[in-house]
Formats: structure tokens, C-alpha cells, sequence
């Protein structure tokens, strides 16, 4: 940040900001990507360029952060909420198809906890009705499903770095772009709607206005904070990993005795160790132990609200029951995990939630 600052360049699309796009489309192979101001604004880009009609629909789980459907909302598309499984949060690929109308243009599965949807099945569903797919990866930086980089599956995808997330930059956020026809439509939704991109590579001789946008782009001082956790990216996800790997051994018993779920990863994706949640059997179990924990000075907190029950879409929404979805609402939880927590903090929150069950 001090050299962003010395240099002298503190606007967008500078040096920092270059140097962190490179670095995910070389380690992870996205044929394109740009630094945002928030995942958030990742998606609304990603909704710009899905060129949705009035009344076209988009298939997203109810069990999300309300950015995953507020962005294709804004582009006049009527939300269709999908269901999550019943072993964990994502949406169940094996229930998509039943949702699918002529109406129908995008699917948008979020990979909860970094932990990856099963993407040949969602892809397979996408490509036999022509819909594109867009991976909502706010949590998912640095995990893989069979082997491939959450992102660069689908035809487009956003990544968050909000300060809660394994890498941040404070708030921020990326967009992933895998399909070539995109690439240059993205630049300029980027720039307020301008070719600018093309100019500074010399393609024009002056740039204006040419499509819709936005001021998308963060500054050269969010990219130089990112750039610095990005080089530091290996120790991150280490120091998480031991973290997260402390807290399923130390509750593996209370799970095998049936107290609450501990998250699965499906053999077919891997851990980042986002988040570390349990999933207890109902409501009061859980708050007992969110109440514990505060009592002890740690702060354990739920997630999502179904997005299919919110004020602002209830009445929009076709009234279907989405049980797994409104169960993860009042049952999972989520323990503290970030980088400076100790192991003995860990091993503290564990006896905590074990003095619960004696
Ligand atoms: C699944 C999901 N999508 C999108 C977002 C929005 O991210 P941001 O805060 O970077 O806009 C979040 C935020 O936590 C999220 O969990």
C-alpha cells in the first residue's frame, strides 16, 4: 500500500491491479479477470452480461447471502430458489432440472464454505438447455472441484475479499470470465460503459461511451492491500487448514454421538477452509450453544436467512417448501475462524460446546 501510494497512481487499473488479474488467471487458468470493488459488484457485471429480458429466470439457492440474487434482480429477472441438499448447504444439482422453464437463462450455484457443488452435473444440465452458468465463488478462493479451480468452471463467476472472507483486501471482489464472447463486453461494463480498455491498448484512437456500466474497478490502493495478501496466500491457508482440521478432530466424537453435523466435503472437492460449521438438530440446541460460547467471550454466529422467506421477495416467490434451506437457517452456525485465532482458542470453543453435552 505504501508503494501504491508513493508511485503515485492511486486510481484504478494500475500496476497492483494488474499484478493481482494475473495472478488468478495464471494459477487458476481464467481466460479473463477484474479486480471489483465487492463481490457484490462481481455479480451485478456477471448479470449485465447474461442480457436478461424482463420475466427471464434465474435458478439460485434459497440458502445465500442476498447478493447472489439481488444482482440478477436489478437485471429484471425473476428469481426460481432452489433447495440445498441434505448432507450440506449447496444447492442439490440432482433437483435443478425440475425447476428448469423456457423461461429459464442462467443457473447460479454458490459454493458454500468453499466447498464445490457438484459442477459436471450442473454444467451438463446447462449445456443440454443452453443456459449459462454463473459460480458464485465469494468463499471459494483456492478450491477445486475435481481437480479444477472454483470459478473457471462456469461461463462466469465472483470471488469476494471481504474482510471476513480467507483472502481480503477489506471489501473487494473479482470477476472470473471463462468464456472468450464476454471478455470484451466485461471491460467496458467496468469502465462506466466506455471502451477505455481498448484505447490504452491502442485498438482505438479515443474512447467514449459505447454500453452500459459502472464504476466497477477499485483503487490502486484496496489492489496493492490484495496483491500483498495474494503473496502471502500459501501461509493464509495453511495457518486455516491446521485451524479447521483442529476443530474436527476435537468435535468428531460429539458428532458421532449424534449432537450436530459437522461439514462434509464430497470426495469430489476439496476443503479451503473457509468456515467451520456445525449443524445441530434443531433451533434451541443451537442457540444453547451460541450462548455458551458468548458467556466465554467467543462469538459463534448463524448465516443466511432463506432468501425465498425475506420481506423484500416472499410474495414474489411461487410458494414452494425449501425445508434444507430454512433447517440451515435455524440450525447451522458457524465457529470463529480466521487467521490470528490461537489452536488454544480452538481447543477452548471445543470444551465449551463439550461441556454442554456432560
Ligand atoms: C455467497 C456470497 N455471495 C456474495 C457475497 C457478497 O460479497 P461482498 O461482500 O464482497 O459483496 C457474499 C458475502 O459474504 C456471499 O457469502
Amino acid at each position: 500500500m505504501y508503494q501504491a501510494v508513493s508511485d503515485g497512481t492511486l486510481c484504478g487499473n494500475g500496476k497492483f491491479t494488474k499484478l493481482c488479474q494475473k495472478f488468478f488467471e495464471e494459477k487458476y487458468g481464467f481466460k479473463k479477470c477484474l479486480l471489483t470493488t465487492s463481490c457484490t459488484d462481481a455479480l451485478e457485471m456477471c448479470a449485465i452480461l447474461c442480457e436478461l429480458q424482463p420475466g427471464d429466470e434465474v435458478i439460485v439457492p434459497s440458502y445465500t447471502f442476498v447478493s447472489t440474487a439481488l444482482a440478477f434482480v436489478r437485471e429484471g429477472a425473476k428469481i426460481v430458489f432452489a433447495d440445498s441438499m441434505d448432507s450440506n448447504p449447496n444447492l442439490d444439482a440432482d433437483k435443478i432440472e425440475a425447476l428448469i422453464t423456457p423461461k429459464t437463462k442462467v443457473i447460479v450455484p454458490v459454493h458454500y464454505a468453499g466447498v464445490a457443488c457438484d459442477m459436471d452435473k450442473i454444467m451438463e444440465i446447462a449445456n443440454r438447455h443452453n443456459l449459462l452458468v454463473v459460480e458464485d465463488a465469494a468463499q471459494a478462493i483456492d478450491s477445486y472441484y475435481k481437480g479444477r479451480p472454483l470459478g473457471t468452471i462456469g461461463h462466469l463467476s465472483a470471488f469476494s475479499f471481504h474482510e471476513t472472507k480467507n483472502i481480503i483486501s477489506g471489501e473487494g471482489g473479482l470477476i472470473g470470465i471463462n468464456d472468450e464472447r464476454f471478455v470484451r463486453r466485461a471491460e467496458i461494463i467496468w469502465e462506466k460503459g466506455t471502451n477505455r480498455a481498448e484505447f490504452y491498448r491502442g485498438v482505438v484512437n479515443k474512447y467514449g461511451w459505447v454500453d452500459t456500466g459502472s464504476s466497477f474497478l477499485p483503487s490502486e490502493v484496496i489492489s496493492a492491500f490484495l496483491w500483498a495478501q495474494l503473496e502471502n496466500m500459501d501461509e493464509i491457508q495453511n495457518k486455516r487448514k491446521e485451524l479447521w482440521n483442529k476443530y474436527y478432530e476435537l468435535l468428531k466424537p460429539l458428532a458421532e454421538k449424534g449432537c450436530f453435523i459437522m461439514p462434509e466435503i464430497p470426495d469430489y472437492a476439496t476443503n479451503n477452509a473457509h468456515m467451520f460449521y456445525l449443524v445441530f438438530p434443531s433451533y434451541e440446541a443451537r442457540t444453547k450453544v451460541i450462548a455458551a460460547l458468548k458467556e466465554n467471550g467467543y462469538q459463534a454466529v448463524f448465516h443466511y436467512l432463506s432468501l425465498h422467506k425475506s420481506e423484500y421477495y416472499k410474495n414474489k416467490h411461487d410458494g414452494r417448501e425449501l425445508p434444507n434451506s430454512d433447517r440451515y437457517t435455524d440450525c447451522l452456525v458457524r465457529l470463529p475462524l480466521f487467521y490470528d485465532l490461537e489452536m488454544s482458542d480452538v481447543e477452548r470453543i471445543c470444551a465449551i460446546i463439550a461441556d454442554n453435552y456432560k
